[in-house]
């Protein structure tokens, strides 16, 4: 499993704050259905409590029991450009700050963009135009309106299953890579990430 490359998901969104607790159930749902592995990278403030707790604490139990059986969640102390690094990773579900969108690329991840404020927006668009991904428009703004985790599902099917997305991606990769040279990333917390995706 781990060694097929290409087939996680990975989605860094804050719990409780940028999303509200409807729309991240709805989301815990859709990852569910998609039939993809994921990692669920939970971004909070609260260093003190443990793995998956806020979440839990948002989606309920039995949801989060589903989660853990399909993916992986982890706490923000994992740097995400470790997860995007992974050969395994080929998709993230992202906001579109503009880290982000430069880690993506740097790694050749193909984005499915789901900006929550202006600066997202301009960003997500420059993903849409360079290749590296989609933008579903219809999704809207957080709050604006909910999205089914139906819906969530089929786009993250899409996302993941577009070969033509792949390749542009890739591509990106390795025009990022000729035009700033090989090496330099950091390899911070891959060691205690690695042992985690050998829990799979
Ligand atoms: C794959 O993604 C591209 C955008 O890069 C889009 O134009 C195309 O319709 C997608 N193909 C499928 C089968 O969803």
């Amino acid at each position: 499993m781990i060694n097929r490359p290409d087939q996680f998901c990975m989605l860094a969104l804050a719990v409780g704050t940028a999303l509200a607790r409807d729309q991240t159930r709805e989301l815990g749902v859709g990852l569910i259905t998609s039939g993809s592995r994921f990692v669920w990278v939970v971004k909070n403030n609260i260093v003190d409590k443990e793995d998956g707790q806020e979440l839990e604490e948002v989606i309920g139990h039995e949801l989060m029991e589903r989660v853990k059986e399909k993916g992986l969640i982890v706490k923000s102390w994992v740097q995400q450009e470790d997860i995007l690094s992974h050969p395994a990773v080929g998709g993230f579900l992202s906001h579109c700050g503009w880290n982000s969108v430069m880690e993506a690329a740097w790694n050749g991840v193909r984005i499915l963009a789901w900006p929550q404020n202006g600066d997202q927006k301009v960003n997500a668009d420059v993903v849409e135009r360079i290749g590296l991904g989609t933008w579903v428009r219809s999704w809207g703004w957080s709050g604006e309106k909910l999205v089914g985790g139906a819906e969530i599902a089929e786009r993250i099917r899409e996302c993941m299953g577009n070969e033509s997305l792949r390749i542009q991606a890739m591509g990106i990769k390795e025009d990022a890579r000729k035009a700033v040279g090989f090496g330099g990333s950091s390899d911070k917390g891959l060691t205690e990430l690695i042992s985690m995706w050998n829990q799979f």
